[in-house]
């Protein structure tokens, strides 16, 4: 069984990330990490924040920090956040870490000798005013392609093309706002992507056919374009330094690798900070390095960032003529907008994850994004939406569920499982549907159709509310005690499945679901398709409890409230 490596887009350090960032690349990769950990599986699931370049160095001067402390400080802000919402990473990392540092000069180094880095003479923009060169997000201005005004030097947040800084109409400074920009001579290495054209062609094509449609599509339209040679090095105070060793005279001068050269190496660099952490059991390399179809590599992203991992990342794992591990699999996400419009950290539009705790726990966020996850197309937030599916799917069909059912039997029977009846055409008929959607559930988990995964789950949850109804206990404990002992037994059957089955999505509900009854192995991780069928895994005699309710519904006067403080329109 192959091991399971598993990534998520790492974001930037600066500002705490909002709910459309959430979904597109750390949520998903959790629940998908939590399942096959559920299977059984050996899976090691990293992510860090992205700390160099232009944005960590512009967000610690607007607060008048030293930007090593800022990002201190804000990977602290943003792995709280993270804890706040489950995600059970197995490291959460730092791309200024001396680990990436050193890989980071590895993969150059390699690059170097292996004939794919050249230095070139190249004109950048200075600012006079500024008294320094302004590469990348220094540098703000119209898109030459779609004529979006606020694009940034490095990429056009609006039509996502990577730009270059002198690609900008009517640029200006983003330190100072000077439009006194000059274009002055500085070197700096280029990676000779072009070289390796040909050789990230073919292992695209050998790839493509596994991986979904957006992913694919965008590394061919990229390809298509063709691959340039990329600047590697910028002229900033802060990021991984030029090795002495190899470029004395650029590292006299201070350059630093461009962000989105150090980022993905941090997938590595990462690893190697939480095998350093326990360096007798745990083996970084047994990860990354010559490990061909022994480890499984997942990707998880917005589409934005595809180009970089299916492309550029590549290109550079094949230029180093060694065999670290590529990616087999990414899966990438369309946008989450908030009523049709972009959410946007730098205008601060939207629901940001520590708002979103502050007002609800994570699993209603978590049940909700995933189940709404911009897969094949955009999807838009609204409160109207959330809040009806919070009411509808979490607090009737699953948390009115529980409640009902052990209310009910603790009333009528007291604090066990109650015992009496034999199961008969409607049990065997509920184990069926119960055993069919859960094979569904788990073949849309192991192709990741997340929304498909959640609408299986929600069947689930709503075969129980349909027996409990066909069966009705409170009118069969009328007639027959023995009858609704058996549509209760089986009822509270089905609460330690959907426990068991719906952790990935709801976890904290799931271990108090979980812990309701008292039995003396629940070590279950999984649940079979003949259990499902019998569902007699909790036997009368059973301990249990009635957990407080599991979801509290949510009023229109919360729905007023959230729109009040949010806005409830597109900005
Ligand atoms: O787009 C972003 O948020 C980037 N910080 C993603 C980096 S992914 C990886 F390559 F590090
Ligand atoms: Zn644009």
């Amino acid at each position: 069984m192959a091991r399971h490596l598993i990534t998520s887009a790492l974001p930037y350090i600066n500002g705490i990330k909002h709910l459309g960032n959430m979904v597109g690349s750390m949520l998903p990769a959790d629940v998908y990490s939590r399942y096959l950990r559920q299977r059984g599986h050996d899976v090691l699931y990293i992510c860090a924040t992205d700390e160099h370049g232009t944005p960590a160095e512009l967000a610690a001067k607007e607060l008048g920090l030293p930007v090593a402390e800022f990002c201190a400080q804000a990977h602290d802000a943003q792995k709280a956040v993270y804890d706040g919402f489950a995600l059970a990473f197995d490291y959460f990392g730092r791309s200024s870490s001396p680990e990436n540092r050193e890989i980071t000069q590895h993969f150059a180094r390699k690059l170097n000798e292996n004939g794919f880095i050249e230095e070139r003479a190249i004109r950048q923009v200075y600012s006079p005013t500024d008294g320094r060169f302004l590469p990348d997000r220094y540098v703000e201005g119209t898109c030459p392609h779609c004529g979006y005004d606020k694009a940034r030097g490095d990429q056009c947040e609006n039509c996502t093309r990577v730009l270059d800084p002198t690609d900008l109409i009517n640029p200006r400074s983003a330190i100072s706002g000077s439009t006194d920009l000059e274009v002055r001579e500085t070197k700096h290495l280029f990676l000779l992507q072009s070289k390796l054209e040909n050789e990230v062609r073919e292992w695209v094509a050998r790839h493509d056919k596994d991986w979904p449609q957006l992913a694919s599509s965008i590394a061919h339209k990229w390809l298509t374009e063709g691959l340039h040679d990329r600047a590697i090095t910028r002229d900033l105070d802060w990021g991984v330094p030029v090795p002495a060793d190899t470029w004395p005279e650029l590292a006299a001068e201070g350059k630093v690798f461009y962000v989105w050269f150090d980022a993905p190496i941090e997938y590595i660099g990462a690893t190697k900070e939480w095998s350093d952490q326990d360096t007798e059991n745990r083996d970084w390399k047994s990860w990354w390095y010559d490990v061909d179809n022994d480890v499984r590599y997942t990707e998880f992203m917005a589409k934005d960032n595809v180009p970089f991992h299916t492309v550029m990342f590549p290109a550079t794992e094949l230029g180093v003529r060694e065999p670290w591990k590529k990616v087999d699999y990414v899966k990438a996400f369309n946008w989450l907008t908030y009523y049709g419009g972009k959410f946007s950290t730098s205008q601060k539009r939207g629901v940001f994850t520590d708002q979103a705790l502050d007002i609800l726990p994570a699993d209603y966020w978590r049940y909700f994004l995933i189940a709404n996850a911009p897969e094949s197309d955009d999807s838009s937030f609204t409160w109207e939406h959330f809040t009806a599916t919070v009411n509808k799917d979490l607090a009737d069909t699953l948390g009115n569920f529980v409640n009902r059912v052990l209310s009910f039997s603790r009333k009528r029977f007291g604090d066990d499982v109650p015992a009496g009846g034999v199961p008969g055409e409607a049990e065997t008929k509920l184990g069926a549907e119960i055993a069919r959607l859960l094979a569904e559930y788990e073949e849309h988990m192991e192709t990741l159709q997340f929304r498909k995964a959640a609408a299986a789950l929600r069947a689930l949850w709503s075969a129980g509310n349909s027996y409990l109804e066909e069966k009705a206990p409170w009118l069969e404990i009328k007639t027959d005690k023995d009858a609704a002992a058996l549509t209760l037994r089986t009822a509270m059957n089905l609460i330690h499945l959907y426990a068991v089955v719906s952790e990935p999505f709801i976890p904290a509900t799931a271990k108090t679901m979980r812990q309701a009854f008292s039995l003396a192995d629940d070590t279950a991780a999984w649940v079979t398709q003949e259990e499902a069928k019998s569902l007699t895994a909790v036997p009368a005699g059973t301990p249990f409890t009635v957990p407080p309710v599991l979801f509290a519904k949510l009023t229109d006067e919360d729905l007023e409230t959230y729109k009040e403080r949010f806005g409830g329109q597109e900005g």
